[in-house]
């Protein structure tokens, strides 16, 4: 069943369904393995994607860290942008981020290089424009500029022909950061915690996606949503999870991330998991995470 680089972890093994043998993974499709991506010949121009729900604690910055580091272990290089004053994706990638530069002093000036902002991570192939605190004052700093919902897509243009991706972590709004960044983007990914209500609210992102897609950036696709927590021990995440292909269909990626203890720790280490436990079903997750969007075009 299962293709080379492919592993079939516990939390992604499907159920048996009798004679034909055909072994189910947990959105109900037969599982499939995707293959290990080619290596590149020449890297870039960037598809742009943003990891986007307005509500916090679904896995977008977990996503962004572990997806990453899976794409630039396959050879890709990668830009990840930390588009959230909290500055979790800088810090769960080991960046410290108090006095040093970061993406708001490209929004506010973007004359500038970005190449000066960016810094690479312990993570070959995988670069970061870090955010802290200074970024919460950025919407209101922008309100009143000339083209307010373009000021991101004008500053990656700048670097788009260094990278194959660069992936944006949201903050937990649909505010005009979000929007900025679903303006920048060729594609975005919508993490969904397998828990109670976690459609709740996704029928505004989806709404806010149309909106930019209408008015702003023809262009924008549903790369895909991710299933995150999910436990296929609990009748509940099995549910949700059937909920939320019942809602999205064929975009709901095959990949589902499972719940472990493991991320928590993974961030507190500033690793990524692929680094931290790369044996681990969630690091394998991942992994096939960035298979499964290389194999679906969405990822060179
Ligand atoms: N699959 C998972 N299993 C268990 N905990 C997770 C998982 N993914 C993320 N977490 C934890 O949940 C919290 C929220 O995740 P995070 O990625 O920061 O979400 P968001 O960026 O959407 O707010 C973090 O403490 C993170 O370590
Ligand atoms: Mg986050």
């Amino acid at each position: 069943m299962t293709k080379a680089g492919d592993s079939v972890s516990a939390s992604t093994k499907g159920k048996k369904t009798g004679a034909d043998e055909v072994i189910l993974g947990p959105t109900g499709r037969p599982y499939q393995g995707f293959p290990t991506p080619k290596p590149l010949d020449s890297h870039g121009p960037a598809r742009i994607i943003a990891l986007c729900n307005q509500k916090g604690g679904v896995g977008k910055t977990t996503t962004t860290i572990n997806l990453a580091a899976s794409l630039a272990g396959y050879g890709r290089r990668v830009l990840a942008i930390d588009f959230d004053p909290q500055g979790a994706l800088s810090a769960g990638l080991g960046i410290q981020t108090h006095d040093v530069e970061t993406i708001y002093d490209l929004l506010l000036d973007t004359k500038r290089n970005p190449r000066e902002v960016i810094v690479e991570t312990r993570v070959e192939g995988l670069d970061i424009l870090p955010a802290n605190i200074d970024l919460s004052a950025a919407e209101v700093h922008l309100v009143n500029e000339v083209a307010r919902e373009t000021i991101l897509a004008r500053v990656l243009r700048k670097v788009a022909s260094d990278y194959d991706v660069i992936l944006i972590d949201c903050q937990p709004s649909l505010g005009l950061l979000t929007v900025n960044a679903l303006t920048a983007a060729h594609g975005v990914l919508i993490p969904l915690e397998c828990e109670f209500f976690a459609l709740r609210g996704v029928a505004l992102l989806v709404e806010t996606i149309d909106k930019v897609r209408d008015r702003l950036n023809p262009a924008i696709e549903l790369d895909g949503v991710l299933a995150t927590m999910y436990d296929p021990r609990t009748l509940h995440s099995r549910e949700v999870l059937e909920r939320v292909v019942e809602a999205f269909g064929d975009d709901v990626l095959e990949t589902v991330i499972g719940r472990t203890v493991k991320f928590p720790d993974a961030s507190v280490s500033g690793m990524p998991i692929t680094e931290f436990a790369p044996e681990h079903a969630a690091a394998q997750a991942y992994l096939r995470l960035a298979r499964e969007l290389v194999a679906r075009g969405a990822v060179a």
